[in-house]
């Protein structure tokens, strides 16, 4: 059971209808993905609604997607199919980045809306199912082809994985005379709850799925500044030399917001910022920060990178948890002029949680690139401001020439990818302030998205949806990459279950984070960004 488009690439062989020549990849019509259905498990959710319709209709509308694309809601809420249209209909309307639907483009993707309603652990609705994507491949020439998208909370993913095997809808379908559709299956996040579960997890996936068949989704990866992170890299002759222990002095990546739980009380409480961001966000944009330039650009090789730099990662020790991490939750504050409550009000949070809604910590790379570069990563709920970046400071002049003529020592350089929002590039130098005398002051040289490109960047949800049509599986992390991901973090977790790795401090909402994860740095010498 393998799937020979998932192996091939970017390089554009193989993949669908792309085609050899790299120079014209990335035109529109090579980016088509072959004829496909796409069904949505759990398509009545919230998933659904922000993100997924959103995301297909803008394929859509940009002539992404093949007429005969078509998309199968299928959940347990008694609906017929206008109301699932409907449905889909206000959601595009409200979250789209281009809204209102467009009449003509919403009625011919309306054409391929279907609704299966069944429970998703009842035997008797896959059996329906196939039946149904049998009639579609015959009605709507979707040749076989068939996209499962797993948006269901994720203790659900091995039941529904069991029925799609059970009815024989892993598996690739003959069509068209013996030509082989293909099958694969888009598992949100969360992966796992820890090492284990993530391991017993994969387990499972495999049973019904070859690992080119299951692409895990970190829509982090979709964004476009975080592929520009690999083009800034490894497209340009000037970075790749000083991109180590040499020149860099440290690096600091934060993915700071200013939302609460939005409403996800019962999913937060159990998972925490550890899960919730550093395990997969963080982890993923730190490997793409440092790794090593992948042999060629494509899924496999990039991957391997990826999982090679992971590797050298060093778990944090379970005896290491107080001296490396800190863990905070938000009390009442305000964030955007906003009142926002503390959360253990918060609805469906435990009054007492002590889960983590912020995370400080400081991790090593045991390579020959990064070895005594400290990695600080943080993240937390209700900030002060909302930003993601990646900074990476380079150690200072050999010589501090300047200070002799009583200027302050100049700061040193500090490279910011600013992956969202105001996306951008800016490097922070020192320069001699016009005048008489040598006066020096911090300047930015700030490369902006906004203002260097016309165009308007795809939701992340886009890149994957068409991605995985397309069969390429370079944005999406495989089965060792998330094991190992949690194997880092794995004795964090363990020791804040028993209460142990240092106290859970408290911030106010509306700050920059607890203040013992200014400690953190200051005890390396070091501080924190304010973005
Ligand atoms: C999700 C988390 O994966 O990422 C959310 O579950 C978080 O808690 C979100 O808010 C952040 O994504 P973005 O794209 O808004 O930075």
């Amino acid at each position: 059971m393998t799937d020979p488009d998932a192996r091939q690439g970017r390089d554009g062989r193989g993949n669908g209808r792309s085609v050899a020549n790299p120079l014209r990849e990335g035109l529109r019509l090579e980016r088509m993905p072959e004829p496909c259905t796409m069904v949505i498990c759990g398509a009545t959710g919230d998933l659904t609604e922000r993100k997924l319709a959103p995301a297909l209709y803008n394929l859509m509308l940009g002539g992404f997607l093949p007429p005969e694309f078509t998309v199968v809601g299928f959940a347990r809420r008694d609906l017929d199919a206008d109301a699932f249209r409907q449905h889909l209909r206000e959601s595009i309307d409200k979250y789209s980045r281009n809204k209102p639907a467009k009449e003509s483009v919403w009625e011919s993707f309306a054409k391929g809306i279907e609704y299966h309603q069944g429970n998703l652990d009842d035997p008797q609705a896959y059996v329906e199912l196939a039946k149904r994507l049998e009639r579609i491949d015959r009605d709507r020439g979707t040749a076989g082809n068939r996209l499962f998208y797993l948006a269901v909370p994720p203790k659900l993913y091995p039941e529904i994985v069991e029925q799609l095997g059970e009815a024989g809808l892993a598996v690739h379908r003959g069509h068209d005379g013996g030509k082989q559709g293909w099958v694969r299956v888009i598992v949100e996040k969360p992966f796992g709850y820890d090492l284990a579960s993530a391991r017993a997890l994969n387990r499972e996936l495999r049973e019904v799925f070859s690992e080119d068949q299951i692409y895990r989704i970190d829509h982090y990866l979709g964004k476009e500044t975080v592929q520009n992170l690999a083009v800034f890299r490894f497209g340009n002759g000037i970075f790749e030399p000083i991109w180590n222990r040499r020149y860099i002095d440290s690096v600091q990546i934060t993915v700071a917001e200013t939302v609460g739980v939005e409403g996800r009380g019962e999913f937060y409480d159990q998972t925490g910022a550890m899960r919730d961001i550093v395990q997969n966000h963080g982890l993923q944009l730190l490997a793409t920060f440092a790794m090593d330039p992948p042999v060629e650009f494509r899924a496999q090789d990039l991957r391997d990178e990826k999982v090679k730099v992971l590797r050298a990662v060093k778990p944090v020790g379970y005896n290491q948890v107080e001296d490396q991490t800190v863990r905070g939750q938000y009390v009442s504050g305000w964030v955007e002029g906003a009142k926002v409550p503390s959360y253990r009000d918060e609805p469906d949070v435990a009054p007492d949680s002590e889960t983590a809604t912020y995370v400080a910590l400081k991790l090593a790379i045991d390579s020959w690139r990064w070895a005594g570069v400290p990695i600080y990563v943080r993240t937390g709920k209700a900030l002060t401001t909302r930003v993601t970046e990646i900074a990476v400071q380079f150690k200072r002049a050999p010589l501090a020439l300047f200070a002799r003529a009583g200027n302050p020592v100049i700061e040193p350089n500090v490279l910011a990818m600013r992956i969202q929002p105001d996306e951008g590039i800016l490097l922070r130098f020192g320069a001699k302030v016009p005048g008489q005398g040598l006066n020096i002051r911090t300047v930015n040289m700030d490369f902006r998205y906004g203002s260097s490109f016309a165009v308007d960047s795809p939701d992340a949800y886009e890149t994957l949806l068409l991605d995985a049509m397309i069969g390429d599986a370079s944005l999406f992390t495989r089965d060792d990459e998330v094991e190992r991901a949690w194997e880092i973090i794995d004795q964090v977790l363990q020791a804040w279950a028993n209460g142990e790795g240092g106290p859970l401090h408290f911030y106010s909402a509306g700050t920059w984070g607890p203040p013992a994860a200014d400690e953190l740095l200051e005890r390396d010498g070091r501080e924190w960004r304010r973005p």
